[in-house]
């Protein structure tokens, strides 16, 4: 009999050919992610799960859904989502999809850091509303990029393309804050890691590129937006809940910044009730950092690998561990 698989959503045709020729695949086919229940229920018994950054796989799932879960494969660069030391204590591999998406995510964080930076929301809003009447000599000023501070929080792949990008393209000063040191990084590209207060005081733009943990949730809180410069852009394309959205709408409607660009939210989608969206200075995109043909289906392809070699008790290509 061929293992089962359960995968929480439609995922591109590249990457469920390769499932489809040696395993069973059940295939979630709704637009909104399963339910909770729906997502056990549907996963128990199975060898392995392929997973989307709206599920949550934590110790609960791994003990309802049964001893014959052999891997969970992610179909995303992010993996807080799962708990993965909950998955190694049951021998359960855990695979995600790095690398096949850093150019695509880096050009939505420049798209973001224009956008934000140029007033580009309240622009479109003006034509759509039949609100230009003229060419406006003080109108629609917004922040000069060339030669002025980038801050990336986080100069992995991703942070580095768009260092690269801004450095390359806008001349930009980078500073940055990393776990490591990155010295080929700085040799390339003339960058200096610093302190995060030395960051938030100095950028005019700051990008953020680090992952999701319990010491990076609200790292951008009050006292973040009260010490950058008020003519600052925040962007963040990496997960929502860095950011505490309650003081970042303060910041905004304050002017303690000057705009922010999010291709994030805690939650997502952004809550009905979350005003950020009515704010002209802020620019929100619905998570599609990664949507790009050739992102998504090597993120496919990669996913299934994984999976395939997680059932079949192989090394995964791309493993993530505790
Ligand atoms: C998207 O956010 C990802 O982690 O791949």
């Amino acid at each position: 009999m061929r293992p089962r698989v359960f995968v929480s959503r439609q995922i591109p045709a590249a990457g469920l050919q390769l499932l489809e020729n040696e395993v069973d695949c059940d295939v979630w086919d709704q637009p909104l992610p399963p339910p909770r229940e729906t997502l056990i229920q549907r996963s128990t018994g199975c060898a392995g799960v392929l997973t989307l950054l709206s599920d949550l796989i934590d110790a609960e799932f791994f003990d309802a859904v049964g001893a014959d879960l052999r891997v969970v494969s992610n179909f995303a660069v992010g993996y807080n989502n799962i708990d993965v030391q909950a998955a190694a204590a049951r021998g359960i591999a855990v695979g995600n999809t790095p690398g096949v998406l850093t150019d695509a995510t880096a050009d939505i964080a420049v798209a973001l850091i224009l956008a934000a930076a140029r007033r580009l929301r309240e622009g479109i809003d003006n034509v759509c509303k039949h609100e230009w009447l003229t060419w406006e000599p003080t109108g629609f000023i917004g922040q000069d990029l060339s030669g002025k501070t980038l801050g990336i929080v986080g100069m992995g792949r991703i942070g580095a393309a768009v260092a690269r990008r801004m450095r390359g393209g806008w001349g930009m000063r980078l500073l940055y804050t990393s776990r490591q040191p990155k010295p080929e990084i700085d040799a390339e590209l003339k960058s200096e890691k610093v302190e995060f207060a030395q960051l938030l005081a100095q950028s005019d733009v700051v990008s953020i590129h680090t992952d999701m943990n319990p010491d990076t949730k609200h790292l951008f809180n009050e006292a973040a937006f009260k010490a950058m410069k008020s003519t600052a852009v925040l962007v963040n394309t990496a997960r929502g809940g860095i950011v505490d959205q309650a003081a970042l709408e303060i910041a905004l409607r304050q002017r303690q910044i000057f705009a922010a660009g999010l291709d994030v939210t805690d939650p997502e989608p952004l809550a009905r009730e979350s005003n950020l969206r009515e704010l002209s200075n802020c620019v929100i995109l619905p998570h599609i950092g990664s949507a790009t043909v050739a992102s998504r289906d090597a993120m496919a392809t990669i996913a299934a690998r994984n999976l395939l070699a997680g059932i079949n008790g192989l090394p995964l290509p791309h493993a993530v561990t505790a």
